[in-house]
């Protein structure tokens, strides 16, 4: 309407007709010329200015004649604001948009001559502004941005919206602009307003929106630049749990419900194992000291709703364990000992154990203890990164008993190596009936010891060796004959079935006239000597195997 009403205006007042245009500026004074200002001033008698009304007749503005000083005739609006330059240039002050219409310039020297000229007046706007800018934009939702106004323009204001120096253009989806322009009915000046819808992206958090219009004069107008906070709805919700690795009874654990969305939430419903907890002002809840009963599964959500949430499962490790009996385990050979581990584990844990150290195969049963049971005993019990120890020292005690006795020769002949070898704890005293000279001893491990002694026996000997200690004593005794029979068999031995043996028999035939009833005894000698009938028992030169054996039996004989 005032759009309208301003150009009825405007064409009542004038009238534009011309073909030659001249641009001025409103509010500013305007200098029409009389045909481009090639005229030739002395040769002019008159000059008269006068415009194009609307109803089709025109108005006098002002008229000059040679010698005398301009007479302003005009009337209205032009009245007081016209004037002629000494060019006969029209100079018309504070131009306005009414002015635009067609100004003649009357020219007489011989004949007369019209110079008709179109005015046209520009105003840019008077700044360029947004208005009604939006606090936020909402993700995917189109929201209004602002407007952005050209105040007070002529021609009207063209207005373009920029996102990061890129121009925005509606779309009929995400951007939609929408520009209109208002006429001043007084003025007839154009205000454009072009206001910007805009559907935001989490990528325009940062986006400087900006608008600027092009006048048709001077300079681009930009406006300053904004930004947005851009929101949207929370879409994910999770639930972390702050925890000791492994989380085991004493400890604290803290959920924290983190959420997306901006403005982010600030108040959280936990359910703690069909507890609920509200926390407002905050997305953390806290627990101290747990037990085992606290594992199981957690969950927090929006404190509005519900189907925004996050579940974790908790799990609280222990691991107890009992072994029985433990600390120092005093057992008789033979005892029976039982143990038990009892393990309460939140997962099945691992077992191992260890007797002095070395790793067993297998936990350790005790049917019958033997002295080499006694040792330190550690159970391992391992869970993950939990792990749990006991031990039990087992000390076995009992009688010594004498597990063998035995006879050797020395290398050289000239000495015999008796050893007695004994089990029993604590350590058994070992001592023999005779004064030999004492060789070694063994170190006591596994409740044995050997205990070894040589002798030079002039005579048969019966030697006993016997052990003890607190729990009693045992004792055994072996045959051990002289050294020189021995020797002196150990020569006839040697003669049987030898080279030289048969030389010397050779010698004997030869010599001797009773070689024949020699030879038989020789032979009824030899004979007996075969059936072993002169034998002690012992043998010097046998196998080894045969001397063991020999010794065992004897060894049998004296239990
Ligand atoms: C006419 O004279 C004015 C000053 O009086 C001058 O500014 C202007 O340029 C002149 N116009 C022409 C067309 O010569
Ligand atoms: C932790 O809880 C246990 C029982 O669950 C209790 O015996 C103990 O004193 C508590 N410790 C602390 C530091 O509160
Ligand atoms: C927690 O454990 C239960 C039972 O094992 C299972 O059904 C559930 O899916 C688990 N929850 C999560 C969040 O892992
Ligand atoms: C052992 O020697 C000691 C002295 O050294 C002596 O008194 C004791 O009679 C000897 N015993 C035997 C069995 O020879
Ligand atoms: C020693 O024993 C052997 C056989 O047992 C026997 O032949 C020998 O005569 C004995 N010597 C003495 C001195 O008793
Ligand atoms: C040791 O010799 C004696 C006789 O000298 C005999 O009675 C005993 O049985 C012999 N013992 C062993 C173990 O040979």
């Amino acid at each position: 309407m005032h759009s309208l009403s301003a150009l009825l205006i405007s064409a009542l007042l004038c009238q534009v007709t011309g073909e030659e245009t001249i641009i001025g500026l409103y509010g500013e004074t305007l200098e029409i010329p009389c045909n481009n200002g090639v005229i030739k001033a002395e040769e002019v008698l008159i000059t008269q200015w006068k415009y194009d009304k609307a109803d089709g007749l025109s108005g006098d503005l002002l008229v000059w004649q040679k010698n005398q000083n301009v007479s302003i005739s005009a009337t209205d609006d032009y009245k007081g604001r016209v004037s002629m330059a000494a060019n006969f240039s029209l100079l018309l002050s504070a131009a306005k948009l009414s002015d635009q219409c067609t100004f003649t310039c009357l020219v007489a020297i011989g004949n007369i001559k019209e110079y008709p000229v179109n005015v046209v007046i520009y105003k840019s706007p008077a700044g360029l502004q947004i208005s009604d800018k939006a606090e936020s934009l909402a993700i995917g939702k189109r929201t209004k941005l602002g407007t952005c106004v050209a105040h007070d323009a002529n021609p009207a204001a063209n207005i373009t919206w920029w996102k990061n120096r890129q121009p925005l253009m509606s779309d009929g989806n995400a951007i939609y602009i929408q520009t209109s322009v208002l006429v001043d009915p007084d003025t007839g000046l154009s205000s454009t307003s072009a206001m910007l819808e805009y559907s935001a992206k989490k990528e325009d958090t940062d986006a400087e929106f900006s608008c600027s219009t092009q006048p048709t004069v001077g300079a681009q107008l930009v406006s300053s630049l904004l930004t947005f906070t851009i929101t949207y709805s929370t879409e994910n919700v999770v639930l972390q749990v702050m925890a000791p690795e492994p989380l085991v009874e004493g400890d604290n654990v803290t959920l924290k419900c983190l959420a997306d969305g901006n403005p982010a939430p600030t108040s959280f419903k936990f359910h703690l194992k069909g507890e609920l907890v509200k926390v407002e002002n905050g997305d953390s809840y806290t627990i101290t000291n747990v037990s085992r009963d606290f594992s199981g599964e957690y969950n927090c959500s929006l404190i509005h709703n519900s189907t925004l949430g996050s579940s974790e499962n908790v799990t609280v490790s222990y691991l107890d364990i009992n072994l029985s009996p433990s600390g120092i385990i005093v057992r008789l050979a033979g005892e029976t000992l039982d143990l038990s581990l009892q393990i309460d584990s939140s997962v099945v844990a691992k077992v191992s154990w260890t007797k002095d150290g070395v790793k067993l195969d297998k936990e350790p049963k005790f049917a019958k203890v033997v002295y080499s049971d006694s040792g330190s005993y550690e159970c391992e019990v391992t869970m993950g990164l939990l792990t749990r120890r006991d031990s039990f020292e087992l000390v076995v005690e009992g009688a010594p008993i004498i597990r063998q006795l035995s006879k050797q020769s020395g290398e050289d002949g000239r000495h015999k190596v008796l050893t007695c070898e004994a089990e029993g704890s604590p350590k058994p005293v070992v001592s023999w009936s005779i004064n030999g000279t004492s060789l070694d001893e063994s170190p006591f491990v596994n409740g044995k010891i050997t205990h070894r002694i040589t002798v030079v026996p002039a005579t048969n000997l019966t030697v006993s060796c016997t052990v003890f200690n607190d729990f009693g004593f045992d004792t055994r005794a072996i045959n051990v004959s002289s050294l020189f029979e021995e020797v002196r068999m150990d020569k006839q031995d040697q003669s049987d079935g030898s080279d030289q043996t048969k030389l010397v028999v050779g010698v004997v035939v030869g010599l001797l006239v009773a070689s024949l009833v020699i030879g038989l005894a020789y032979w009824v000698y030899v004979k007996k000597s075969k059936h072993g009938s002169w034998k002690t028992g012992e043998i010097e030169n046998g196998s080894s195997e045969e001397e063991k054996r020999l010794g065992e039996s004897s060894q049998k004989a004296e239990v």
